[in-house]
Formats: structure tokens, sequence, C-alpha cells
């Protein structure tokens, strides 16, 4: 149901930390975004944002909300009809290790198979994290090429450090595209190879 994306659409959860609010962001969030992305992108962790990006991808983004504060956000990027990205996800130093990052995913999951998709990646310094929140790391190299669009305007990107993630949604339909079907498509003339799971 499309109606259970909207910003409408309210869930409370309860975490460790207290009532939280998680819901797909408005525009009206984007001052809150950019202060929670960019703190954390001075510092190396995550890729910044501007105004302009946050209000073009604003339909990706959801948010946690601790009454008036912004507690989090995760954001959801498609790639193919198979495979999204999950991505900007940050957790306020002050609400950490309370359960938001985890019900922030688990909404983007939620919404990922909303849109039918098999699977969902990220690209990550925290491992640890998407491990417990039902990834597996994969080879970097083996993402869809789209997902590089990023890195060609990171500073790290000689010199990459970030691990890729994968959560397979639709294990069937996943599986049909492994091995013996291993092109997922052609962008630009390149071949993309899908991503194989290490275990
Ligand atoms: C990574 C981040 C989103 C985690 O959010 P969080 O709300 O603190 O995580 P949660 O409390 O939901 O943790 C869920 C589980 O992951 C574990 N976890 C949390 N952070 C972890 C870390 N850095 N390494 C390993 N495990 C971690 C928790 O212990 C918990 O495990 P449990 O279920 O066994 O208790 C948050 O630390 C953050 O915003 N970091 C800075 C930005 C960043 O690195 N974003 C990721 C970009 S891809």
């Amino acid at each position: 149901m499309i109606s259970a994306l909207t910003e409408d659409a309210v869930s409370h959860a309860t975490t460790s930390h207290k009532n939280i609010e998680v819901r797909k962001a408005s525009m009206q969030d984007i001052p809150n975004l950019l202060a929670l992305i960019n703190g954390y992108a001075a510092k190396g962790i995550m890729l910044p944002r501007t105004e302009f990006e946050l209000s073009e991808n604003m339909r990706d983004f959801t948010v946690a909300y601790d009454g008036n504060r912004l507690a989090g956000c995760g954001a959801l990027h498609f790639y193919s009809p198979a495979i999204g990205e999950v991505r900007s996800l940050a957790v306020a130093e002050t609400h950490k290790t309370h359960g938001i990052g985890r019900l922030i995913v688990e909404a983007l999951v939620y919404e990922a198979k909303m849109y039918g998709l098999d699977a969902v990646f990220a690209f990550t310094y925290v491992p640890g994290f998407f491990g417990k929140v039902g990834f597996n790391e994969v080879e970097r190299g083996e993402l869809p090429l789209k997902a590089w669009k990023d890195c060609l305007r990171c500073p790290k990107f000689h010199s990459c450090d970030e691990i890729a993630v994968l959560r397979v949604l639709r294990p069937q339909r996943w599986e049909q595209r492994q091995p013996g079907l291993p092109v997922l498509g052609v962008e630009g003339g390149m071949v993309v190879i899908l991503p194989t799971v290490r275990h």
C-alpha cells in the first residue's frame, strides 16, 4: 500500500531510548537533515549532502523523531527494478545504540519490499551494525555501476575503505538471478554484474 509510504503514515515505535516517531520525510525536515548528515560528513564518516540534493531525493528519506528533535534518518535509493541502496543513514550522537538505526533500516527494508525489490545494499564503515540488521558483506566491485556515481565526487575515490553489504529480500527471485544469470543489465555499454553474497 503506497499510502503507508506517505508522510502522514506515521509509525510510533518504542526503542530503549523513548517514544520514537518514524515517518517519511518532508521538505520541512531539510534543515535538520543537513545538520545531522553534514555533521558526520565533516568528520569524514558520511558523504556531504546539499540542500539541492536533499530536495531532489526527499522522497527517498525516512526520518525518526524524538519529540521535535531529529534522532535519525536514512534513505532508500532505487537503482534497478531489482536492487536499491540504503544510504544517508545516521543516528544523532545523543541517540545512538538505542535501536533507532535498526528501526530506520527496518522501515527502509519494508519500503523496499513494498516496491518489489529483490535486495538492498549499502556502502559502509560500520559492517558490524549492518550485520546485526540482516546484511551480509559482498564484493564492492560487483554492485551496480550506477551505485558508483556518488563515488566519483568522493574525496576517498582512490583509497576507498567502505565495505559493501547486501540484504536479500526475495531469496527465490534473487537466486534465479545468481550464477546462471549473472548479468543484470547493460549500463552505457558496460555490463553490470549482480553482487555475490559472501557466506
Ligand atoms: C551506524 C549507526 C546508524 C547505528 O545506529 P544506532 O541507532 O546506534 O544502532 P542500533 O542501536 O539500532 O543498533 C542495532 C544493533 O547494531 C549494533 N551496533 C550499533 N552500532 C554498531 C557499530 N558501530 N558496530 C557494530 N555494531 C553496532 C548494536 O549493538 C545493536 O546490536 P544488538 O541488536 O545486538 O543490540 C550510528 O552509529 C550512526 O549514525 N553512525 C554514524 C553515521 C554512520 O556511520 N552511518 C552509516 C553510514 S552507511
